[in-house]
């Protein structure tokens, strides 16, 4: 029995409306209804963040949310905030001091390295580790994403 339902959300500024099954995640509705799949998808539990999105100006897990939660909302992806060039400080960043490797992290740690420039002026290391403790990275050992998030906020 088909118990799809009707959702219009905007993403990344722009107004979708589609049909949805209840169970579809918000990660695996951008990625796949959409297109869009610069948010990655890892434990799918709410754990590694690699599929950290921005749902009415908050960051979430997109694995957690369903695509029928996000109804009515507004939802930015790595890919609207790269290309509104809200992102441009700290991709350059993160490109001088190699704070990626593979960069299957690298998204939702730009997600989550954003929501911390947006709240706070000045920031000490152990407050950007703290906010970042949720956003798992295989490679770098978390000293270079450290230093380029530190150099973005403190200067
Ligand atoms: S895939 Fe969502 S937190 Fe890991
Ligand atoms: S750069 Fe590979 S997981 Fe972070």
């Amino acid at each position: 029995m088909d118990q799809a339902v009707l959702i219009t959300l905007t993403v990344n500024g722009v107004q979708v409306t589609r049909r949805v099954e209840p169970r579809v995640h918000l990660v695996d509705f951008l990625r796949e209804e959409l297109g869009l799949t610069g948010s990655h998808i890892g434990c799918e539990h709410g754990v590694c963040g690699a599929c950290t999105l921005r749902v009415n100006g908050d960051i979430v897990r997109g694995c957690l949310m369903l695509a029928v939660q996000a109804d009515g909302c507004r939802v930015d992806t790595i890919e609207g905030l790269s290309d509104s060039k809200e992102l441009e400080r700290l991709q350059k960043a993160f490109h001088e001091k190699n704070a990626l490797q593979c960069g299957f992290c690298t998204p939702g740690m730009l997600m989550a390295a954003q929501d911390l420039v947006r709240l706070r002026q000045k920031v000490s290391r152990e407050e950007i580790r703290s906010h970042i403790s949720g956003n798992y990275c295989r490679c770098t050992g978390y000293q270079a994403i450290v230093d380029a998030i530190e150099e973005v906020i403190n200067g």
